[in-house]
């Protein structure tokens, strides 16, 4: 039986797709609030930042399904290249083991190829074998938590709650904090909104020091309801990110426990970039959402995973 590669799903097809995947990735919602999830998600977003694609019988019938993102990533030593991300890879329980998922992968990337697409991302819920057999190669995959009551409780930063204004300015400053020869997401402010929108991150707050704006988190009570993988303790506050360029980590910790406190949080957990990890986090290993990553060509030769890092803004 031949298959046909459909790279966007009509609205009937999509809503198949989600009363597919609903036994997975429903977050406890019914089936019709699924598929509405997945439609508004859509609208969101459009086109260019999510889709749906899918793989067909000859029937027509929705054989495997991939959600692709269009996201972009900063190239080593500067620069930004389009890259694509994969989510819900999903295959009709009747076909699994018939090569579909791995079809439908190969046909999202070689379309992402074919145009010019430099990375692909993905993050793996499932023996990460699955998708090195196609290329991808796992990133570090590591969480770190700590007592808000271990933070510093000296800080020469005051925090203030983001508005809309302040997007530009986060997409600056998370700009400069990185080192250059990392392969990192490279936000536009349609990313940015979309994806603190997808992933619950709607809390921001502003870093101030001596009445001027340095810096920015983006951190929030984690509600279980989240589709990170990650079960922290009661009361965390979880943090998507934080930049600061030119301030010491100490100042952003004492600012973080600030928030906690002003939120209720008694523990903090993120999935730090290598550069602000450390004391007094406490790191183990995620055992799901292991990032991995394709270089594509495009500006990205290969990957290198101790300097590659996507965050858990960027998780899908
Ligand atoms: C994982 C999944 C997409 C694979 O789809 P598929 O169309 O059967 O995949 P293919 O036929 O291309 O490849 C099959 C191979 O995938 C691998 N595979 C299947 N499920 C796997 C799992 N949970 N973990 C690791 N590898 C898995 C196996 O090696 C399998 O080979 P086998 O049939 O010889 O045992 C499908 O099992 C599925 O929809 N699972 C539920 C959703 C899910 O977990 N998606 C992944 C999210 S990261």
């Amino acid at each position: 039986m031949s298959r046909t590669y459909v790279p966007r799903l009509d609205d009937a097809l999509v809503a198949e797709a989600a009363r597919q995947t609903h036994v997975i990735w429903s977050g406890g919602r019914s089936v019709d609030a699924h598929i509405e999830a997945q439609r508004a998600q859509l609208r969101r977003a459009g086109p260019a930042i999510l889709r749906y694609t899918g793989l067909l019988d000859d029937a027509g019938r929705l054989v495997a399904g991939i959600k692709r993102y269009g996201l972009s990533v900063s190239v080593p030593g500067g620069g930004k290249a389009p890259g694509v991300g994969i989510g819900a890879v999903f295959t009709r329980p009747d076909a699994r083991g018939t090569g579909a998922a791995s079809e439908l992968l190969r046909a999202v990337l070689d379309e992402a190829r074919a145009d010019g697409v430099a990375l692909a991302l993905l993050y793996s819920d499932i023996d990460p074998g699955f998708y090195e057999r196609l290329g991808f190669v796992a990133l570090p995959a590591l969480e770190h938590a700590a007592d808000a009551s271990a933070l510093p409780t000296e800080t020469s930063l005051d925090v203030r709650p983001s508005t809309p204004e302040d997007e530009r300015f986060m997409l600056d400053a998370y700009d400069v904090s990185w080192d250059p020869s990392f392969v990192r997401p490279a936000r536009t402010l349609e990313i940015l909104r979309y994806f603190r929108f997808r992933n619950h991150g709607d809390l921001g707050w502003i870093l101030r020091r001596d009445g001027r704006d340095v810096g920015y988190a983006l951190a929030a009570l984690h509600d279980g309801k989240r589709d990170d993988g990650a079960e922290p303790p009661p009361r965390t506050l979880w943090v998507d990110e934080w930049a600061a360029p030119g301030i010491p980590r100490d100042d952003v910790l004492g600012a973080l426990r600030k928030i906690a406190l002003a939120e209720g949080a008694a523990n903090v957990a993120s999935w730090l970039p290598p550069h602000l990890e450390g004391e007094p986090f406490v790191t183990r290993n995620r055992p799901t959402a292991i990032a991995m990553a394709l270089a594509l060509g495009g500006g990205i030769s290969m990957i290198d995973p101790g300097k590659t890092f996507f965050g858990s803004l960027d998780h899908f």
